[in-house]
């Protein structure tokens, strides 16, 4: 169990930040997480859908997916941990959110240097020409088409078995490269490459702190683990 006093003294004297974010930021909002026990839609696991292979093979199923995800999200609002994260953000230096999530919730919290990793669930992309689309339409007619060239849409989401993208990553890495402190809170650390991120930053040397309801594989790397809920927790660093 972490210290929390020397946390927030390491916190207030450390220049450059970076937070590494996932489900478990959201879930007080009440967006389900992945591997909880909310984890499965009609028995497909997120790793039976969040494909290429999944979109290939019935682009309306996975659109059935998102779109029971996007109802899921209205009248959703940001709770007490993004909005701690943007209080962080006002008060370092240099601080860099990277999220998994891509329910939006931290750029609608005011975070403003984020990163989200896996895209964002309110964009769509053309699977021809490749343009990129605000959509807030819920639910969205499916399969959706693109009004410039008439292909398909789909989610701009980052898939299992896809490369990030590249300006994303390599802001991503430049953050893990000279963060005094990273702070992993509500992932369960296990999806690639978010999972290394972590000893990334051990390498570097920073400080890394572990904040979930549970032990993680990050557990054992990290330099403390902070048992609780990220909605508690995180407010409890910032406080004066
Ligand atoms: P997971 O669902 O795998 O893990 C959520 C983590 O949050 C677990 O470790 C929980 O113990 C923890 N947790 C739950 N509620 C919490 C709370 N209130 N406070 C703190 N911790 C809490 O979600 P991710 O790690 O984000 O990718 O999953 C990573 C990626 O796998 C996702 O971005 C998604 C998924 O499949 C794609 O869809 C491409």
């Amino acid at each position: 169990m972490g210290d929390i006093t020397e946390v927030k003294k390491r916190l207030r004297e450390a220049r450059s930040v970076t937070v590494l974010t996932g489900a478990g930021v959201s879930a007080e909002s009440g967006v389900p997480t992945f591997r909880g026990k909310d984890g499965l839609w009609r028995n497909y696991a997120p790793e039976d859908l969040a494909t290429p292979e999944a979109f290939a093979r019935d682009p309306s199923l996975v659109w059935e997916w998102y779109n029971m995800r996007r109802e899921k999200l209205l009248g959703i609002e940001p709770n007490a941990a993004h909005m701690a994260l943007v209080e962080m953000e006002r008060k370092t230096e240099d601080f860099t959110l990277i999220t998994q999530n891509v329910d939006g919730l931290h750029g609608r919290a005011g975070s403003g240097n984020l990163l989200e990793l896996h895209g964002n669930i309110w964009k769509v992309r053309c699977t021809r020409c490749r343009s990129i689309e605000d959509n807030d339409d819920v639910p969205i007619d499916i399969p959706p088409y693109c009004a410039t060239c008439g292909c398909i849409l789909r989610p701009h989401i980052v898939w299992f078995g896809e490369m990030l993208h590249e300006d994303v990553l390599e802001a991503v890495y430049a953050s893990l490269g000279r963060c005094e402190m990273m702070i992993v809170a509500g992932t369960s650390g296990i999806i690639q490459p978010a999972a290394s991120f972590v000893a990334m930053a051990k390498r570097i040397g920073a400080h890394v702190v572990e904040i979930n309801l549970e032990e993680t594989p990050n557990s054992g790397v990290v330099d403390e683990t902070i048992l609780g809920k990220a909605g508690e927790v995180l407010p409890g660093l910032i406080d004066d």
